[in-house]
């Protein structure tokens, strides 16, 4: 379990800080025999301090009762699209909008399948196509139909959208078969949650007071002509998340961006680029730091001779040199007396992830690397969800799924932690003069 999860879930009783700041769960339970569970979730989902409302399937009603439900939630299930009575009290839209996760559990092959389609013909499925909330989903399943092709290719799909899945796990089956399809455990599902969750807005605030902070986010340029470029799939969400998560802490930030649509992040200097090497000038003009974490996708290579007007086509195949651009990460690494106390990278890769990543660590000299999986069926690149594999020289840790703004507050609060009382790079200026 990991550590901050643990942490979290200690009982704090209805009064708990996360009731009190009003934070909700959306559970929709559909109708699969581990929905008998659901009650003991909605406990100790509500133990963490969440608000739990729910939602439950005509299938789900089979397997639970609705009455067992309220008295747990201390709320009304929702259970009907088209009943007037609820419709006019909480309509299906304000139903979903009003939580700040939505979680199916138990999730059948049924619900992934019309989630994959679009398909919204009850309150359940209609409400997942509805919500502009993150969605957890907790398979419980027969293992063959788990194995199934066609439920493997709707997982691909609902991850690919951002989905955060939690289990199955391997055992017996309540239909005598033994394999994967298990529903996980009610308290995994309440670990998983609260790590999606638990520091989504709260993080270290001011334990980085009078520390500056660097961050790079987003994709590089790289011109070939005065009208195209080579560029990547990063939108800047993780990078930004970051500088927002380490400012929250207290730290001075620059942010230097390449070309994103994101909005600058209020109080943060910003400094907007769109080469590589647009991008280490901005960074080397922001040192002193204390941490740099470099979140940008950097395009390793530009072209040698980019056109000044714009390459015609000639019927032939076209060929482009390429040169290797600097390594931001490693040349703030190596910057001798200039170097920030603590240099961050990330490894986006689509195999053998902690090997990558721990060549990188080395080659770039840094003191940790998240890796993540940036595969097309993972949707890291331009979605809310990322997972990572924390690398430093000690050892390696596995986060669980975590929105990109709970992951920047967990990285902020082992920032705070790494940097403990040291003098700030400020200071150490001062002292250098
Ligand atoms: O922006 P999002 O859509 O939210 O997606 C987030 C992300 C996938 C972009 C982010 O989590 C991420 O993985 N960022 C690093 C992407 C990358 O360039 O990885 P890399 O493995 O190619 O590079 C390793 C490290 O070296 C990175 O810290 C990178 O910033 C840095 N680098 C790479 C090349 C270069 N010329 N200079 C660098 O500083």
């Amino acid at each position: 379990m990991p550590k901050t999860a643990a942490k979290s879930l200690a009982p704090r009783g209805r009064a708990g800080a996360d009731r009190e700041r009003g934070r909700r769960v959306l559970l929709v339970v559909t109708g699969g025999i581990a929905a008998y569970k659901t009650p003991e979730l909605v406990r100790r989902l509500r133990e963490t301090g969440l608000a739990v409302r729910c939602v439950l399937t005509r299938a789900g009603r089979e397997f639970v009762a609705p009455l067992a439900l309220a008295a747990v939630s201390e709320d009304k299930v929702y259970d009907d699209l088209f009943s007037l009575t609820i419709e006019s009290e909480m309509g299906h839209i304000r139903l979903s909008r009003e939580a700040d996760l939505v979680v199916v559990a138990p999730a059948t092959a049924d619900i992934l399948a019309k989630l994959a389609a679009g398909l919204a013909g009850d309150l359940a499925s209609t409400l997942l196509l509805a919500t502009d909330k993150p969605v957890l989903a907790a398979p419980a399943m027969n293992v063959r139909m788990w194995e199934h092709p066609a439920t493997q290719a709707n997982l691909a799909t609902l991850r690919q959208r951002g989905v955060v899945f939690v289990g199955p796990e391997e055992g017996d089956m309540a239909c005598g078969e033994w394999g994967m399809g298990r529903m996980a455990e009610p308290e995994t599902i309440v670990e998983a949650v609260a790590a999606f969750l638990a520091l989504k807005t709260t993080g270290p605030v001011g334990a980085l007071a009078g520390t500056r902070a660097l961050v790079t986010s987003g994709p590089t340029w790289e011109a070939l002509d005065p009208v195209r470029y080579v560029a990547n799939r990063s939108s800047g969400k993780q990078g930004h998340a970051i500088a927002r998560a380490l400012a929250r802490a207290g730290a001075r930030v620059t942010l230097v961006t390449g070309p994103v649509a994101l909005a600058d992040p209020p109080g943060i200097a910003t400094v907007h680029v769109e080469s590589a090497r647009e991008m280490l000038e901005a960074c080397e003009r922001a040192l002193p730091a204390d941490v740099a974490v470099c979140a940008a996708a950097v395009a390793d290579w530009r072209a040698a001779n980019p056109a000044r007007s714009k390459i015609k086509k000639t019927g032939r195949p076209l060929s482009l040199a390429l040169a290797e651009n600097p390594d931001i990460l490693g040349t703030l690494a190596r910057a001798g007396a200039r170097r920030p106390r603590l240099v961050i990278g990330f490894a986006a890769e689509t195999g053998d992830l902690v090997a990558n990543a721990r060549k990188k660590l080395a080659a770039k000299g840094c003191d940790w690397i998240l890796a993540n999986d940036v595969s097309a069926d993972t949707g890291v690149f331009g979605g809310d969800v990322n997972t990572v594999e924390f690398v430093t020289r000690a050892g390696t840790e596995s986060w669980p799924a975590l929105s990109k703004d709970a992951l920047a507050a967990r990285l902020a609060a082992r920032v705070a932690d790494a940097l403990g009382s040291g003098r700030s790079a400020k200071s150490r200026k001062r002292s250098r003069r």
